[in-house]
């Protein structure tokens, strides 16, 4: 299995100062709110990460993956994607969406946040998750009760993120009720060790905390 890009870091300036040349005012002001929004997503799911080797996927911006590095020295963190939304100074591979181009058990920890709702198959990425990870995958998702919550959502969703990435990031938008993933979980013989509420308001957003099987 190959990667089929990477970012380029060789131009000796971090990636994130290359990207962050030439946003717009407005960019910038989203950048700060979506940056300051993953410094405390990453805070939450911190207790739950088991190191040293840490893979983020669906990383976008790569903030999470940072305020994650940048709070423990001893992690390595690396970040997967099907665009180039980069700003972080961490390694970012690119792949097609639908296999994950690490062996099995490359990493101890793998984070999957905000992120299966806007895949075209999250089963597979999910799967793939739990192939890779040695010890842990910790899922984020924004979740609905009602149809008028699947409603908001659809709505919050597509215009921020689309705001957010210049309208590349993909948006799928499979959100599910709760049920829905711990029946995924299920299926795929992950363990849910912890489930955790992380907002509750408008945005009802949720933390599962797996163990892959055999790990
Ligand atoms: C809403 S962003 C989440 C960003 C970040 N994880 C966070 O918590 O702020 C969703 C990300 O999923 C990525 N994505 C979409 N399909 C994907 C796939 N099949 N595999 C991995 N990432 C995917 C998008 O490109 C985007 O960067």
């Amino acid at each position: 299995m190959t990667a089929i890009a990477r970012t380029d870091r060789s131009a000796g300036r971090p990636p994130s100062e290359r990207s962050r040349t030439g946003r717009s005012f407005f960019q910038r002001q989203l950048d700060r709110s979506l940056e300051r929004r993953a410094l405390i997503n990453a805070r939450a799911v911190a207790p739950f990460v088991v190191g040293p080797m840490v893979l983020d996927v669906g990383a976008a911006e790569g903030w999470v993956g940072q305020a994650l590095a940048d709070d423990d020295i001893g992690l390595m963190v690396s970040l997967l994607d099907v665009v180039d939304l980069n700003l972080a100074t961490l390694p970012l591979t690119l792949y097609d969406g639908l296999t994950f181009p690490f062996g099995d058990n490359s990493f101890d920890t793998v984070l999957v946040m905000l992120t299966l709702h806007h895949c075209d198959d999250p089963v597979r990425v999910l799967a793939e998750a739990s192939r890779v990870a040695r010890r842990r995958v910790i899922v984020t998702e924004s979740v609905y009760r009602t149809s008028a919550g699947r409603w908001l959502l659809w709505t919050m969703d597509n215009g921020l993120n689309g705001l957010r990435s210049g309208w590349q990031m993909p948006g799928g938008l499979h959100f599910a009720p709760v049920a829905h993933w711990l029946d995924r979980f299920r299926d795929l013989d992950l363990a849910v060790i912890e489930t955790r509420w992380l907002s509750r308001g408008l945005h009802r957003h949720v933390a599962f905390v797996l163990e892959p099987p055999y790990s």
